[in-house]
């Protein structure tokens, strides 16, 4: 039987900016048998996330990964080799596999999932906790949405700001994205039923979010940071909150973060800004993923994916976070 081959992507130099692919290297190593307590996972499908980026220098709440190691990842896939009690030939999980087509990893580490009704790499995706999870605690828990909110969301064709504005939706919220380009803008309003998305590439921001929200925002729901939130904190209503949920435009700097200049908007409208981690509702993961796959079942809630294959292209597809070229959910496909 020929061995199988575990193909990594590892840091071979802290980025400067930008990550180049000059930065990473794919390794390869043959895959010894799991030791006893643990399971060999042929890894499908990884999850291409930010905090891939925030991790590779210091400064960000993701510890740095080392010089010649392998980028952390969450990943999905299939148990095919067993040497512990609770992990079966076959059985489809979930974990923080690390950017590799093999993981070795005892049965806490991992998650055994039920792909019977969606396909395992949902749980990446709509259902996981990078995505759909933080866009389900992100909107109804920290943002505190309900009825007739005006709700403004940023990177809104991206993996999260996709599900949290439709979840506003559902809320009874009136939803405005914003989002880089036409395409995107059309995918928001067409397929993911926003009422409105500004081009943020070729729109006065600011001036668009007055002319939607004469009202102010109730909520603004932040992926990207920069100047996008202080268009946002000018326009925020009386009693308005801004959920932080992450920040595109600072992760190649995290050295010197640039915060917003309009904060004062905070206190001139009794508003408040809130940050999260969607670690933080790690206990209620499970009553998450149930409301979730519910919507997705019955067509409440549309999903896209953009998958790129072969983890010699993780280097690229985890450009694509920053430039934009994808939509919905991206993933990795590795196995
Ligand atoms: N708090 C948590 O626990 C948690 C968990 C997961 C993710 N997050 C955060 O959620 C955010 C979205 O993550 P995701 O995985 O869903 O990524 P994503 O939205 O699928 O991709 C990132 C998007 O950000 C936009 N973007 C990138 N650079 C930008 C810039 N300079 N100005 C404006 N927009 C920019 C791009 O969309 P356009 O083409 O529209 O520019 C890009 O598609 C990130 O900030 C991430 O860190 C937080």
């Amino acid at each position: 039987m020929t061995k199988r081959v575990n193909r990594k992507c590892t840091l071979v130099r802290r980025p400067q900016g930008r990550p180049r692919s000059a930065d990473f290297a794919i390794v390869e190593a043959p895959v010894e048998a799991p030791p006893e307590g643990c399971a060999l996972i042929a890894v499908e499908h990884l999850s291409i996330d930010p905090f891939i980026r925030a991790a590779l220098n210091p400064g960000s709440a993701h510890p740095p990964v080392a010089l010649g190691e392998v980028l952390p990842a969450l990943g999905v896939g299939r148990v095919v080799e067993s040497n512990c009690d609770g992990l079966r030939v076959g059985d489809p999980v979930c974990g923080t596999f690390m950017a590799q087509t093999c993981a070795t990893l005892p049965p806490m580490a991992v998650e055994v999932v039920d792909d019977s009704r969606v396909p395992l790499r949902t749980y990446l995706g709509a259902l996981g906790s990078t995505a759909g999870l933080t866009a389900y605690f992100g909107i109804l828990e920290v943002g505190g949405v309900s009825e007739g909110d005006v709700v403004l969301m940023s990177a809104a064709a991206g993996a999260v700001g996709s599900i949290a504005g439709q979840i506003a939706k559902l809320a009874g919220a009136r939803v405005i994205g914003i989002a880089g380009g036409p395409e995107k803008a059309r995918f928001v309003c067409d397929e993911l039923g926003f009422d409105a998305c500004i081009d943020y590439k070729h729109e006065d921001v600011a001036a668009r979010i007055a002319e939607l929200a004469p009202a102010g925002v109730d909520v603004f729901f932040d992926n990207v940071g920069g100047p996008i939130l202080d268009a946002a904190l000018d326009n925020i209503a009386n009693e308005g909150r801004v959920v932080l949920c992450g920040a595109m435009t600072q992760y190649d700097h995290m050295e010197r973060v640039e915060g917003p200049s309009l904060y004062l908007r905070l206190a001139e409208r009794h508003a408040r800004m809130e940050g999260f981690t969607v670690l933080h509702f790690h206990a209620r993961y499970e009553e998450g993923r149930r409301q979730l796959a519910e919507w997705l079942t019955n067509g409440a809630l549309a999903v896209r994916e953009h998958v790129d294959e072969g983890i010699e292209n993780l280097p690229r597809a985890l450009l694509r976070l920053f430039d934009g070229s994808h939509i919905g959910k991206l993933l990795l496909k590795v196995g």
